[in-house]
């Protein structure tokens, strides 16, 4: 059975496939197109989500199917019953189930008991819905696939980790951008170079120079969900990382501003490069909905792919 776990799973053709069918379904008329009457979508999240959850359940309902969304309690893995046990028992309810945890192998045990797709909706290691999303919202947005620089300034967390391994699918060159200390931990930079042994990502200290080539200029929060306790660090840790328009004046003039959000706007990113013309922010979170239609469509009934 097909999970969606990180893109380091999916081939860069089947990434190609998925965008293309983005494409598609963002102009499909809604009501026409049903596909998935009669299924039914699971999510369940140990942690906060506005886009993800909303997007995905938005998504479903528009393709014709239902969803159900458990979170608090009700997402307490391992806590009421063994993590096996609630994995069997949930996706033998729903036809595919997407999972959003602190614990990476959280989201593998549930692949690994599931009856059904699992999603990964955000781990503490990956997080492969946005990275798809912004590989969609990047090409449309210069109009093709062509060679691109995507600079991430900020920590090398799970957004930036997707993010790098999605533009190493379309060989797009990944500079991360970051204070000492931040940078990708190294299983993953074996897991990438394994993978990508012609696409080595880059890492930089000085987020200025690194905004030399830019196309794109990403952000994500200094401290991720799961990591309150290191807030005050990162904050000293992180000065002189803040995307602003200081930052963006050191950029070509083609470049764009991008977050996953949600921002915090006086910390990774100022007002000043959120609400300009550069920012192409609230674009990429609407862009959401059109990837994880896609993604339902591959996952659930894959020979109505369009593309
Ligand atoms: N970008 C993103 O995944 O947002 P949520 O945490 O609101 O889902
Ligand atoms: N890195 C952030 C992303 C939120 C969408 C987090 O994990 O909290």
């Amino acid at each position: 059975m097909r999970h969606f776990l990180d893109l380091l799973d999916v081939s860069t053709d089947e990434v190609k496939l998925l965008l293309a069918a983005t494409a598609q379904l963002r102009t499909k008329e809604r009501t026409k197109f049903l596909p998935l009457a009669g299924h039914c979508l699971g999510l369940v999240f140990e942690k906060p989500s506005l886009r993800t959850r909303v997007s995905f359940q938005a998504a479903m309902g528009q393709l014709g199917g239902t969803s159900i969304f458990l979170s608090g309690a009700d997402a307490g893995l391992g806590t009421r019953e063994p993590l096996s046990d609630y994995a069997r028992v949930m996706t033998s309810y729903v036809d595919a189930l997407v999972v959003r945890t602190f614990q990476h192998a959280t989201v593998q045990g549930f692949a690994q008991y599931a009856y059904c797709p699992v999603i990964n909706g955000l781990s503490d290691y990956y997080h492969p819905c946005q990275a798809l999303a912004d590989l969609f919202t990047i090409s449309q947005h210069f109009g093709s696939f062509a060679q691109r620089t995507v600079v991430f300034v900020g920590d090398g967390n799970n957004v930036a980790r997707s993010l790098a391994v999605g533009c190493a699918h379309l060989g797009w060159k990944f500079i991360l951008a970051c204070p000492k200390g931040y940078e990708f931990d190294e299983p993953f930079v074996q897991l990438y170079r394994q993978r990508f042994p012609t696409f080595p990502c880059e890492t930089l200290h000085d987020p200025i120079a690194a905004m030399k080539h830019a196309d794109v200029v990403y952000t994500d929060v200094w401290t991720s969900m799961g990591q309150e306790e290191e807030a005050q660090q990162r904050l000293k840790h992180f000065q002189g990382f803040q995307v602003n328009a200081a930052l963006m004046q050191h950029a070509p003039q083609q470049a764009v501003v991008m977050h996953c959000l949600p921002a915090h706007r006086g910390e990774e990113i100022a007002s000043d490069a959120v609400d300009t013309e550069r920012s192409i922010v609230f674009k990429q979170a609407a862009n959401r909905l059109h990837l994880q239609k896609a993604l339902l469509l591959w996952l659930l009934r894959p020979e109505l792919m369009p593309g």
